[in-house]
């Protein structure tokens, strides 16, 4: 049975051990391990059934514990921190070798980031040590945003979860890779690449331009509901609760997107626990935070759908 707690001592016993915890931070819940040892590293692969090429981002308290960690940092990486850490960003640097190769994946990068959250910070700074962590979910599901849906994806598997309340960001940190003297978003999140190039004054290329798959994370299905989801930019659906038994998600009724996306994960999830065939999800618009939602839903779905006659193909198809 896992118990949740609000105690950061415990917390940082519990990680001491060598054992895996559930985490609270700003933009979704953590499954938390000590980042030096690679004994318990292993268990987050176990729990998570993750698989072991896909690398975990390391969490340090302070921008002073990158150079711990990671080598020949550039300048840049400090004006982003300077802005936005503690906060939703991931930074891809050259690692050291103190990290374990099975953080990594084997790479010769790591992922390093400073969240945004009161009871995550004071578990870094009293253990001392960095936190190895994946989004608290079942790998290819949807991330956690409170402490109760990391109960329901997780029970009986850890001892575990702090609870620091809902994820207040709702969506993963954007990824970042300074290699090759080149600024590349790997994966969109809630700082954006426009506000990456107002900062540095560089171009930032982003993940989709590039085409390429560049974080072996980056995998097609993920985030996803149990229950098929399909995305669709068909006006038809907006104002729509469901339609032919399938439950309708439509974001553009938060009045803005920086509500939207806190909520992005949370609805999916309830979308997920009633009654409903399948899920749609209408697409938001592609600009700001709105690539980041628009990434998750595309990555969760199985296709996209046009007005109610591609609905009821998939109805039959079904049956
Ligand atoms: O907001 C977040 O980033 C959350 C919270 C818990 O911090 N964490 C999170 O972790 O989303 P995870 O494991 O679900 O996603 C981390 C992503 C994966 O897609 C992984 O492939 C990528 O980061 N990643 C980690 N290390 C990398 C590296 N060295 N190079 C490229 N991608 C890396
Ligand atoms: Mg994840």
């Amino acid at each position: 049975m896992t118990r949740i707690i609000k105690n950061t001592r415990i917390a940082v016993s519990e990680i001491l051990k060598g054992n895996v915890i559930g985490l609270p931070t700003e933009t979704v819940y953590g499954l938390g391990a000590d980042a030096l040892n690679p004994d318990a590293v292993i268990k987050i692969f176990e729990v998570k059934r993750r698989p072991r090429f896909n690398p975990l981002i390391v969490h340090v308290h302070s921008a002073f514990e990158f150079e711990k960690y990671a080598k020949d940092i550039p300048g840049d990486v400090y004006k982003i921190a300077e802005k936005f850490s503690p906060g939703p960003v991931t930074f891809i640097l050259k690692k050291k070798n103190i990290i374990p190769d099975i953080v990594t994946a084997g790479l010769d990068t790591v992922a390093i980031r400073i969240p945004d959250h009161p009871l995550f910070l004071k578990v870094l700074k009293n253990l001392g040590r960095p936190v190895a962590a994946p989004s608290a979910n079942i790998f290819g599901r949807i991330s956690p945003t409170n402490a109760d849906d990391v109960f329901k994806e997780l029970n009986g598997k850890i001892n575990y979860i702090l609870d620091g309340g809902r994820s207040k960001v709702g969506i993963e940190s954007t990824i970042i890779s300074f290699l090759n003297n080149k600024i590349t978003i790997l994966r969109p999140g809630f700082v954006t690449a426009a506000e990456i190039e107002n900062i540095t004054g560089k171009t930032v290329i982003s993940r989709k331009n590039t085409g390429k798959i560049l974080s072996p994370g980056m995998l097609k299905s993920h985030y996803a509901p149990v229950k098929p989801l399909y995305i669709t930019t068909d006006t038809y659906f907006e104002g729509r609760k469901e339609i032919l038994g399938a439950g309708i998600l439509d974001l553009m009724k938060y009045n803005n997107l920086n509500t939207a996306v806190s909520k992005l994960f949370s609805a999916l999830r309830k979308l997920d626990e009633k009654d409903y065939d399948f899920i749609i999800a209408i697409k938001v618009p592609d600009t700001g935070i709105g690539v980041a939602i628009n990434d998750r839903l595309e990555r969760a779905s199985k296709g996209t759908v046009r007005i109610e006659t591609d609905l009821l193909k998939f109805k039959y198809k079904k049956k």
